[in-house]
């Protein structure tokens, strides 16, 4: 039962992912990335929010392999604090959904992979922001707290609620 009921949490959650980033799609047609409103948020003694420094937790799980540390490329796999300054963030959520497959080094598809679905929106703010230079390098050294909000939908679309 519970596990009918997060699948479908999961999938309700990455529905809404994909219907955001049509209506992304809709809102900033043409516009370039610059113009999204910023994802993350650095007070001034440089203590992140609890999104970005997921997002940098995350990353160093699921992408850090191929891409490198910090978003910084590998020889396998592209930097994607480059990538993230032209590239509007409804592209960045398609290539991550459906991968990249037409060349000799591919991007898997990582859509169904819950460990990055459900954090996704975090690693855009992680990734975000070392593209825009708002965070160095390495482990953010102060972060806020995670709110209620974040751990009751990380339990829904994880289905460990
Ligand atoms: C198995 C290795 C691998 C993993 C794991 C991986 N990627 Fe990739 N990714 C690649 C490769 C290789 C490419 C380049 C594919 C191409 O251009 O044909 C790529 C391309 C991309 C691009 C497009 C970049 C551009 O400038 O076109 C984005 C965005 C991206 N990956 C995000 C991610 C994120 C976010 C994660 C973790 C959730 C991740 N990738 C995990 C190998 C990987």
């Amino acid at each position: 039962m519970s596990c009918r009921r997060s699948t479908s949490a999961f999938v309700a959650a990455s529905l809404i992912a994909i219907a955001t980033s049509s209506m992304v799609i809709a809102q900033t047609e043409n516009k370039p990335s610059a113009d999204e409103e910023k994802p993350y948020s650095i007070a001034a003694d440089g203590t992140v929010d609890w999104s970005t420094f997921n997002g940098y937790r995350r990353y160093h799980a699921s992408c850090h392999v191929c891409h490198g540390p910090d978003g910084l490329g590998s020889s396998f796999g592209p930097n994607l604090t480059d990538s993230l300054k032209t590239m509007p963030q409804e592209q960045f959520m398609e290539v991550v959904v459906n991968g990249k497959q037409d060349r000799e080094k591919k991007m898997p598809a990582l859509g169904t992979d819950r460990n990055v679905m459900c954090y996704i929106n975090d690693i855009y703010a992680y990734l975000k922001a070392r593209s825009d230079g708002a965070i160095g390098r390495g482990r953010p050294a102060k972060y806020g707290k995670k709110s209620e909000e974040a751990a009751q939908a990380e339990a829904n679309c994880m289905g460990t609620d």
